[in-house]
């Protein structure tokens, strides 16, 4: 069945708002975005009942409970959006027989890792999110074996709250800022995988068989403190930025040490050429500025 109409939960976040700023690069397809005021992931029973009356040919599920340390006291709410619903979207995806792209993330995996995570790495998430997003993928694939799952790492954009921001903030308002040089990622500019996710549609929209478990992030790796150094030397903002080490820094949620997702399987599947997350950091800095 050729793709028409695609729901998009989760309008106003990084990912959701970067797919409806792309969606005019793609006339042949009607994008509805819903924010929760119209489909909200904390109630799963009420999602049938809506989703079929949009009647969409695609679900793209961008919205989710990313409180990282909340989610460690507000586990019901955070299992229910992060997990209870996006089963519940499969189980809608399946009955209709229509795509379903849902995203999670690096923090499924240990943290403790040496080698970049494959798709194939056993899930052992080490914080309440990481949990939660390890029950929705199982979850989801369970009801619905075509479910699709993108994990991704450390997303930012000029829209929503993130890193690249509030470092650009903290580095304004103070004279000394500490951040973490203990833990490893990619980075991930959301309007990246905003194009990796429509050039997925495009892909199942022709007939390429796609379901499963896919990592994208951008290319390179780095620290928090190298990534907020970064920042800095893009801006010239002459804050000093000291480097500490993550037991210096505690959280409600444990963070991982190595968060390095390997991204091949998308590259090849997808013929994708991902941006280094250097150039995608310079390009939204530009545009935020
Ligand atoms: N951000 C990261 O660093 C990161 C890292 C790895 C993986 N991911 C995953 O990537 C995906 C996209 O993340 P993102 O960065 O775009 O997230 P985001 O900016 O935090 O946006 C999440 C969106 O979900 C919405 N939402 C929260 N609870 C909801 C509910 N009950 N019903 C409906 N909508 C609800 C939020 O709505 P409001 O705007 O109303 O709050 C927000 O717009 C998510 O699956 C996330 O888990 C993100």
């Amino acid at each position: 069945m050729a793709i028409k109409k695609i729901l998009v939960t989760g309008a106003n976040g990084q990912l959701g708002w970067e797919l409806s700023q792309m969606a005019v690069s793609y006339p042949q397809y009607e994008m509805i975005f819903t924010d929760r005021s119209i489909i909200d992931l904390s109630k799963p029973e009420t999602l049938t009942s809506i989703i079929n009356e949009m009647a969409p040919d695609a679900i793209i599920n961008t919205a989710a409970y990313t409180a990282v340390d909340k989610a460690e006291t507000e586990k019901e709410l955070a299992f229910a959006v992060n997990a209870k619903s996006v089963e519940q979207l499969a189980v809608i995806a399946n009955e209709r027989k229509i795509p379903f792209i849902t995203f999670s993330t690096d923090y499924v995996f240990t943290g403790n890792a040496t080698a970049p995570y494959t798709t194939d790495t056993a899930l052992a998430p080490l914080n309440f999110y990481g949990s939660t997003k390890a029950d929705g993928e199982r979850m989801a694939t369970a009801a619905n074996p075509n479910t699709i799952i993108i994990r991704t790492s450390w997303v930012f954009s000029v829209h929503g709250n993130n890193f690249v921001k509030s470092m650009i903030r903290f580095m304004k308002e103070r004279d000394v800022l500490n951040i973490v040089s203990d833990q490893k990622g990619r980075p991930t500019y959301a309007k990246d995988l905003a194009d990796a996710t429509m050039q997925m549609i495009l892909a199942i929209d022709a007939g390429k068989n796609i379901k499963g478990v896919y990592h994208y992030a951008n290319q390179g790796e780095t620290t928090w403190f190298e990534y907020c150094k970064k920042i800095q030397s893009i801006m010239g903002l002459t804050c000093q930025v000291n480097s500490i080490l993550t037991v210096d820094f505690p959280t409600p949620a444990k963070r991982p040490g190595y968060s390095v997702l390997a991204t091949d399987k998308i590259e090849k599947e997808l013929s994708l050429a991902i941006p280094h997350w250097e150039t995608s950091l310079l390009e939204c800095i530009n545009k935020l500025s």
